[in-house]
């Protein structure tokens, strides 16, 4: 048992630093497509809320289905401070009206929020846009998002939606 602690006691020291360098290789592959697409799944993720903004003068016109990764979700459910890579998208689709029924029609746009506390200018928010086919917008996240986050949502660390059972 004794020599067994010690054993592991000079493996870890030894095996922390390739941990953390196979770690930054990932890292440093990962990042390249950050913000290239949409997550992709997101439609298989957890259904948080959908919302009917039926007003066409509205910048926020169009049926909203927000979707949160289970990280995300987590945090929404209980409160708190959501974890880095926490993910919510909000799915943005056109109203189509026939005799009274409105139904969600083509895509609009994408709009995602990743969690990154690095992201100081945004509160620790990434957010971004794409159109339908997937591309990414030119947005200033600060002024077309994070300005109406941070007014409306600032108690809920601005997340607006609460999840709706
Ligand atoms: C004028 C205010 C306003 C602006 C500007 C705005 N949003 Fe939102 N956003 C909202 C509201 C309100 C909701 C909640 C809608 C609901 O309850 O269904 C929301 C929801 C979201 C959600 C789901 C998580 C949440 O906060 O509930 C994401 C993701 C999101 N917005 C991203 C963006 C991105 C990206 C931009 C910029 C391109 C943006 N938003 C610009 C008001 C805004």
């Amino acid at each position: 048992m004794k020599s067994r602690t010690s054993f592991g006691r000079r493996l870890v020291p030894a095996l922390v630093p390739s941990l953390l360098s196979i770690l930054f290789l990932f890292a440093g592959s990962a990042h390249p497509d950050e913000g290239a697409a949409p997550p992709k799944g997101f439609r298989s993720w957890a259904h948080s809320k959908s919302t009917l903004v039926a007003d066409k003068g509205s910048p926020l016109y169009g049926f909203h289905n927000q979707y949160a990764n289970q990280s995300a979700l987590a945090t929404l459910r209980k409160g708190g401070e959501y974890k880095d890579g926490a993910i919510f998208v909000d799915s943005v689709k056109a109203v189509v009206e026939t005799n009274g029924i409105y139904a969600p029609g083509p895509r609009v746009k994408t709009l995602v929020m990743i969690k990154d506390r690095k992201a100081e200018s945004t509160g620790g928010w990434v957010f971004q846009a794409f159109d339908p086919a997937g591309k990414p917008l030119k947005i200033d996240p600060v002024k077309n998002c994070f300005e109406c986050h941070q007014s409306g949502a600032k108690e809920s660390r601005f997340v607006f939606h609460k999840y709706s059972e």
